[in-house]
């Protein structure tokens, strides 16, 4: 049987980072979902498809194939075949994945791949329903969150150290939108399952968070509970 690790958060609070770290540590593979929907998103956006038209939506996702595989150890996510890793990271793309991801029909195309790769490995799946949805019976879940300001100042120090021009408080506000979002969406919205272990990583390094979860993980795979 395999030993699941469900992470889950709002945008910003250091989900991925710590997860890869994590999983490296503990010999996991480790799932990026929100990378998933992203590149439905693209997919989506591609073909200019009218997410609010059900019936155009239903007929693209059906064209649409999202896989997954892992090129030295890093998860690489493809659309139809196409390497897009690169291309969903674009600001375009994160502002719009957050309304695709809230519809029924595309959670449902990305439910069945994740559960099948977290049934056949030891997996450490990021994501905002993994803990509460996707993977309920994961041995270990963990609530990764910061106040809206540390984030707003982790994604502000980002942007100025890539060259690009932004402001604080509208950083704040996309922020506090995209959390309201996740957390109101009718389907599997954002929010702590009642097992999982809530960490602020406000007042912590990388380092810290990232040690913690694998203390929680060793303790309980120690204890017998799967893997
Ligand atoms: O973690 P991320 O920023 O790459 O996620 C992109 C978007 O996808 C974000 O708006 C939340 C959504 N998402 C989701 O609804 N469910 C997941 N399991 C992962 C991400």
């Amino acid at each position: 049987m395999s030993f699941n690790i469900a992470i889950d958060g709002p945008a910003g609070a250091g989900k991925s980072t710590i997860a890869k770290r994590a999983a490296k540590e503990l010999s996991f593979i480790y799932v990026d979902t929100g990378a998933m929907y992203r590149a439905i998103t693209l997919g989506l956006m591609r073909r200019g498809t009218d997410i609010e038209d059900v019936q155009a939506l239903e007929r693209s996702l059906a064209e649409i194939e999202v896989t997954i595989d892992y090129r030295d150890g890093a998860q690489q996510v493809y659309l139809n075949g196409e390497n897009v890793s690169g291309s969903i990271r674009t600001e375009e793309v994160s502002a719009r994945t957050s309304a695709c991801a809230a519809k029924p029909q595309v959670r449902a195309k990305l439910t069945d791949l994740q559960r099948e790769l977290a049934r056949k490995e030891n997996v450490l799946m990021d994501g905002r329903d993994i803990g509460t949805a996707i993977l309920p019976d994961a041995q270990l879940k963990i609530y990764l969150t910061a106040s809206v300001q540390t984030r707003a100042q982790r994604r502000y120090k980002e942007l100025i150290e890539r060259g690009e021009s932004c402001s604080l408080e509208a950083i704040e506000k996309d922020i506090e939108e995209r959390d309201y979002r996740d957390m109101h969406r009718e389907t599997a919205p954002l929010k702590q399952a009642e097992d999982a272990v809530l960490v602020d990583s406000s007042d912590m390094t990388i380092e810290e968070v990232t040690a913690r979860i694998v203390e929680l993980a060793r303790e309980r795979i120690g204890s017998g509970c799967g893997a």
